[in-house]
């Protein structure tokens, strides 16, 4: 194999690159990035891969949302906030009925490229580029906007700082709480239409928020209460930006890329002899792979043997992405090879993206569809004897109208109403939680069936 450099990847073939016009601008952008302070350390990237070891020994479960792409327009204090409260009540709640640690990363702080099946798009007459997200082009379709702008990845690294700086302050000071998750769970539930299924779970956490308070553990006496682990990551998508991100870590010596704690090879872009599998290989970073239909289990070993050599358990983690009706087909056949093989990795299922549709003119996803994705991935880990080791969404905190059903059942016709997401339909916060409930049921089946589990020895 080739020597590994952070620019190695552009000996390679490449899927997905945008055709900026000026290439010099865009060299002179990538340089001074390279300048530029690193987004998250190299030894936070080591403590969330240790937290994913456990999640691949079967202790722990991780949870991963967020927007589908960040935008520049909806780049507010209110967004992040109502983001991270809808994300953390999710965590209690999966945390609760699974009694073993969440893994909280957020798609957030850098989810700003993105992939499209097509490079143009056509209204009438006009043929533009396609949409690539902010740290690309704009959405409005007009050729000025559709130009891809080299510019626009330094606001994507300033946005992204500053959204890390909100979240580091969420996550540490105080807001996240736990008798605040908590107490903002009991408002969810106040208000939703399916209160009665979750409530006893609910009434469980309240119970024993309340014994805790009772023999002294509150936020103030422990701070394993007040403050919570938040970690960022992103599709590792537009490679010149993460080459200017990617640092020598003075620790150990090794590259990490310091554009967030952990980054994804896109279902697109896994072509094992091409530019971002190379450009991952290399670095420490925790590494996502969404694994698609196109996947076989040949292609899967062959990919795990590229970006985790060295079995390192917490290095990988498999996002499964095949659609409600495909999970059950793919799915066992992946998981043998790795068991066979004995790889060690996490197993997450991103339930969003193999079952998008169009409904009355919009790209959105049924909530039932979502759920029998979850459902199935849970019940094929039964089947297989592995652990269900987390869930990847496409979500907001926001109440918006983009993915249908849900228990307040989003129809169709009302898709138009708050529809604003810049490229996948999102799940709403209710829906998020309601998700998180759902999946609740799952996971305490899950235990009960693997009482002693693989965490005895751990
Ligand atoms: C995404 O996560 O937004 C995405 C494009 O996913 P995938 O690569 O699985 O299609
Ligand atoms: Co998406």
């Amino acid at each position: 194999m080739t020597k590994w450099s952070p620019n190695s990847w552009r000996n390679k073939p490449i899927q997905q690159v945008p055709a900026y016009p000026d290439l010099n601008a865009l060299a002179e952008v990538e340089a001074r990035m390279a300048t530029y302070p690193p987004l998250v350390f190299a030894g936070e990237a080591r403590k969330l891969k240790k937290q994913l070891a456990a999640v691949a020994e079967g202790n722990g479960f991780l949870l991963q949302g967020g927007d589908c792409a960040e935008s520049f327009a909806e780049h507010g204090a209110d967004n992040i906030r109502d983001f991270f409260r809808a994300f953390l009540q999710m965590a209690v709640v999966l945390t609760f009925a699974g009694s073993q640690p969440v893994v909280k990363v957020g798609r957030i702080a850098g989810q700003f490229a993105k992939p499209r099946s097509s490079d143009t798009e056509a209204k009438g007459d006009l043929v533009l580029p396609s949409y690539r997200g902010d740290i690309i082009n704009g959405i409005e379709f007009d050729a000025a906007s559709r130009a891809p702008d080299p510019a626009r990845q330094e606001m994507a690294y300033r946005q992204s700082a500053a959204t890390l700086n909100l979240l580091r302050a969420f996550a540490q000071g105080g807001f996240a709480n736990l008798e605040n998750v908590h107490r903002w769970m009991l408002g969810f539930l106040s208000d939703s239409p399916q209160a009665g299924r979750y409530q006893a779970l609910a009434d469980r956490i309240t119970e024993t928020i309340d014994f805790m308070r009772a023999v002294g553990i509150t936020g103030e006496s422990t701070h394993a209460l007040r403050e919570t682990d938040f970690y960022t990551s992103h599709e590792a998508l537009l490679l010149g930006y993460e080459e200017a991100l990617t640092r020598v870590d003075s620790t150990s010596g090794d590259w990490y890329a310091t554009s967030g704690h952990m980054i994804w090879i896109g279902d697109r872009t896994r072509q094992p002899d091409h530019a971002h599998v190379e450009f991952c290989r290399g670095i420490k970073n925790p590494l996502g792979l969404k694994c698609g239909p196109s996947l076989s289990p040949d292609g899967l070993i062959e990919l795990i043997d590229l970006l985790n050599p060295e079995n390192e358990p917490g290095r990988l983690t498999l996002i499964a992405r095949f659609g409600a009706d495909k999970v059950g087909d793919h799915l066992p056949k992946l998981i043998r090879a790795v068991e066979r093989e004995g790889r060690k990795v996490v197993w997450s299922c991103d339930p969003m993206h193999g079952n998008t549709i169009t409904a009355a003119g919009y790209k959105t996803r049924p909530f039932d569809r979502i759920l029998k994705e979850v459902q199935s991935f849970f019940e094929v880990h039964r089947a297989e004897g592995t652990h269900p080791g987390g869930m990847h969404v496409e979500m907001t905190g926001k109440n918006v109208t983009e993915c249908t059903g849900g228990a307040r059942a989003i129809r169709d016709e009302e898709l138009q109403d708050r529809y604003h997401t810049h490229c996948d339909p999102r799940l709403n916060a209710d829906q998020a939680l309601e998700l998180s409930f759902l999946v609740a049921e799952l996971l305490k089946k899950d235990r009960a069936s693997h009482p002693a589990s693989k965490v005895a020895s751990a």
